[in-house]
């Protein structure tokens, strides 16, 4: 199964403030995020941006939702949502079992991370925004892997903020064993 990653970032690659926030992400890459979302027709995230996404209405989106926590949350949005403690290969086995091609990770820096490091990630978007911050929430959190990209497109998604597509190159995936 192919595994997406979508992430709005700024300049020096923060995917939120310090205190969550994320007003810098343009409309025109919510649209372009939705999209791809949608036509892969799931997504994962992680709790926090879960809890986010409750407080700022946008839960449950638009496709099969599945939220990795190690907590015991109750379901309250019926089928089209799952919590799961499952690992991330787990994950995308359970995704596979339903019939989805492509699963889409959706953030935040935490989750993005658990994926990378296990070297499942197929390929990268990022929504460059004309933004520098000096604080916030980093696209990968801190973790131990390395890995090679490959450019595949450079988009322009408006005046000022660009669209990067990578492929992970497998091969070279080195996760560094202390
Ligand atoms: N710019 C963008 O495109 C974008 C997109 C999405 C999110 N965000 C931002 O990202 C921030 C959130 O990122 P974050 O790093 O703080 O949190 P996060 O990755 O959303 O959530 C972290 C939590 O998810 C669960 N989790 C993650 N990986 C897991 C794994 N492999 N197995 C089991 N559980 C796992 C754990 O929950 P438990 O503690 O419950 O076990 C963990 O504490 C928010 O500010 C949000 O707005 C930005």
């Amino acid at each position: 199964m192919k595994v997406i990653l979508y992430m709005a970032m700024t300049a020096n690659g923060l995917i939120a403030k310090e205190d969550d926030d994320v007003w810098f992400v343009s409309k025109n890459s919510w649209k372009s995020f939705e999209k791809l979302m949608k036509k892969c027709g799931n997504m994962i995230i992680g709790r926090r941006t879960y809890e986010i996404s409750v407080k700022d209405g946008t839960f449950p989106y638009s496709c099969f939702n599945v939220v990795m926590t190690k907590q015991k949350i109750e379901n309250k949005w019926g089928d089209k949502v799952v919590f799961t403690n499952k690992k991330p290969e787990e994950v995308l086995r359970f995704l596979k079992k339903k019939g989805f091609k492509t699963a889409f990770i959706g953030g935040g820096g935490t989750l993005n991370a658990s994926f990378m490091k296990e070297g499942l990630v197929d390929e990268i978007y990022l929504d460059v925004e004309p933004v520098v911050l000096g604080k916030g929430i980093r696209l990968f959190a801190d973790s131990d892997f390395e890995a090679k990209l490959r450019f595949i497109e450079i988009k322009k998604l408006s005046k000022n903020e660009v669209q990067l597509h990578y492929k992970v190159v497998k091969q070279l995936f080195r996760h560094k064993q202390n």
